[in-house]
């Protein structure tokens, strides 16, 4: 391990913290944050931690006018010892230059990002919480802030990382969801973005999301964007179904984000023996499969999300119970394992942890 040590600007006073037994996902903040500059000139430099606090960021900076910007999403969990374990950081910071790539933002070392993380949990370690449920959700991201209106890639860059204790994502908690299939918008294409984390995909999908949600449904189900007959991921999860004893999932296309809960979960259910493919699936497929009864499951992955139940698809104009509306079991030991493990009350056999 590289050793980075990063200079520390602490707050005069602690913010007030919220009752970790009522959070609400991504609406209160630590008291500290992680910055870094990038110019072309210097690369990366001037690693930071200081107190959370508004940026001042030009009114032309090039991220406000043509969205160059990746994100990621990870958790730190308390165990019952007391210690701050991370779940796979740098599985998330290899991705972060995976996106980085795609959006032609300069790569950042993926060991000084976890350093950095590590050193910014240890300044706000009294921000994660200790109820069952909560975890402390890290948001990493990167945007681009050279003063320029001109249509290329920025010449200057900030990466920070912002931390934020939460409870569940969905109102539903674990409990499972209903998720509209969505047909008429699309999320992404091959070729497109849609394998990066990048806040553009996001903006894309907020349409169908605000008709589902007037519908009474969490999420949308996205087709693929050229034939609009394969499914490739919803909102803010990847997902998976179980039809006749088989775990299957979409296949990495080039438009799919490639989930670390996901990967762990394909790495959980291969290690339980369990028949898994990753392949194209047709929306027919399900629907099929749905009403003669070999559709068993259908669960979402995600950082935030977790494992999710689908207990209704809506597609065809048609609600479709999935396993009566109830969390499968394949889902419900999924849950329980993968946050044993987050919480260090499982062996994590596959060396998933960090501690901080
Ligand atoms: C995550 O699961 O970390 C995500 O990035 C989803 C998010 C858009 C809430």
């Amino acid at each position: 391990m590289n050793d980075y040590q990063f200079e520390i600007q602490r707050r005069a006073t602690k913010k007030e913290k919220p009752a970790f037994d009522q959070l609400i996902f991504g609406r209160n903040f630590t008291d500290h944050m992680f910055v870094m500059d990038y110019h072309a000139d210097k690369g990366w430099h001037d690693g930071r931690i200081v107190p959370y606090e508004p940026l001042q960021i030009d009114p032309s900076a090039m991220v406000f006018h043509y969205g160059q910007s990746v994100f990621e999403g990870l958790k730190a969990y308390l165990s019952e010892d007391q210690e701050v374990l991370m779940f796979r950081p740098y599985k998330n910071m290899e991705r972060l230059n995976k996106s980085n790539n795609r959006l032609c933002i300069p790569p950042i070392d993926e060991e000084l990002a976890v350093q950095a993380l590590r050193q910014l949990i240890a300044v706000d370690r009294d921000w994660v919480p200790n109820v069952e449920g909560t975890s402390l959700y890290i948001r990493p991201f990167i945007i681009s802030t050279e003063p320029y209106l001109g249509v290329a890639p920025s010449h200057q860059y900030k990466f920070i990382i912002i931390m934020s204790p939460v409870g569940a994502y969905y109102k539903e908690g674990i409990n499972p969801v209903k998720i509209a299939v969505q047909s008429e918008y699309v999320r992404a294409v091959k070729g497109g973005t849609g394998n990066a984390k990048t806040g553009g995909n996001y903006a894309a999908s907020l349409k169908a999301q605000e008709v589902a949600e007037q519908e009474g449904y969490s999420q949308v189900l996205w087709l693929d964007g050229k034939e609009n007959k394969y499914v490739e991921e919803v909102g803010s999860m990847n997902i998976f179904f179980k039809i006749n004893g088989e775990v299957v999932t979409p296949e990495l296309n080039g438009s799919i984000l490639e989930g670390v809960t996901r990967n762990s979960v394909i790495e959980l259910i291969k290690d339980w023996g369990i028949p898994l493919s990753e392949r194209r699936i047709s929306i027919d497929e399900i629907y099929e499969a749905q009403k003669n009864g070999t559709l068993e499951e259908a669960f979402g992955t995600g950082t935030a999300a977790v494992i999710s139940p689908v207990g209704e698809l809506f597609w065809n104009n048609e609600k479709l119970t999935i396993g009566g509306g109830q969390t499968g079991e394949i889902a419900g030991k999924l849950y329980e394992t993968l946050t044993g493990i987050q919480k260090g009350k499982v062996e994590d056999k596959f060396g998933w942890i960090v501690k901080v």
